[in-house]
């Protein structure tokens, strides 16, 4: 049997292919499933997936992506487990805390997407500290939902922009895609050109319901505790091979 590819023999690759995606989004999915399998508990899963977000945010430098967006916490998952939750919410903290620096020396713009009002007043401080830290970055642009739903984010554009109309400040007629897309948490960023999932599930799980219209999707087995660079750059190998089409014919 040969030997898995060294990640740095798969960027040469991804860099003799070419073009690279401008923006690639992750459901991390599986830190649960990983723990089980040791017989942990589940934060430990969680704090194991840290150092795969570490991993792939440095894989997306090294690659030149211009954005990166991960799937950290949804709108759902407040309804985990009131331990399970806190977990995440001082896993958060800390790996604001621990990151934070190392991220503004790589000159990584943070964004972090979605609810912010309902995290915990320490985890929101954080939120808004590594924000505007890194805020004058632009290397890669780390988006971090967390708090985040899809269908609550469309409602949320749809609100802003009725309520314009019944200001009088915008004309139905001046709602169109680019109006409803800078309405949106990601207003300024391009859409994701890949969605990668982890754990091998096969679902969208109400992300990003508006942006991921014409985005290539690619399911790994892996769970994302294992998940680490050489995964990331398979990801964008596999996706240079595709023919996006965008509901036309090739040409
Ligand atoms: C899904 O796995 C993962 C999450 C709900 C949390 C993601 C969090 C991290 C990767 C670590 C923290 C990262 C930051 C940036 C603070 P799951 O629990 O649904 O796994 P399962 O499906 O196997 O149960």
């Amino acid at each position: 049997m040969s030997a898995a590819p060294a990640p740095a023999d798969l960027l040469s690759q991804i860099r003799v292919n070419g073009e690279v995606p401008r923006h690639v989004a992750i459901i991390m999915d599986g830190n649960g499933r990983w723990a089980r399998e040791r017989m942990l508990p589940r934060p430990l899963g969680h704090r194991s997936g840290m150092k795969s977000v570490r991993e792939v945010v440095e894989g997306a430098i090294e690659v030149g992506l211009e954005v990166l967006s991960l799937f950290a916490f949804s709108q759902e998952n407040w309804q985990r487990p009131e331990l399970e939750v806190a977990a995440l919410m001082s896993l958060l903290e800390e790996y604001i805390q621990r990151e934070a620096d190392e991220l503004d020396a790589q000159g990584v713009q943070v964004r972090m997407l979605g609810e912010l009002d309902r995290l915990t007043p320490a985890a929101r401080a954080a939120v808004d500290r590594v924000m505007k830290q890194t805020e004058h970055n632009t290397k890669l642009r780390l988006n971090l939902f967390i708090s985040y739903g899809a269908r609550a984010e469309i409602v949320r554009a749809t609100k802003a922009l009725a309520a314009e109309v019944a200001a009088g400040t915008r004309s139905v007629d001046a709602i169109d895609d680019a109006a409803f897309s800078e309405k949106l948490f990601t207003a300024g960023c391009p859409d994701p050109d890949l969605l990668i999932r982890t754990s091998g599930e096969q679902r969208i799980s109400n992300f990003l319901l508006w942006q991921l219209a014409y985005t290539e999707l690619y399911i790994s087995s892996v769970l994302w505790p294992d998940f680490s660079r050489r995964e990331l750059y398979g990801a964008i190998l596999d996706y240079q091979d595709r023919d996006r089409r965008f509901g036309r014919v090739s040409a």
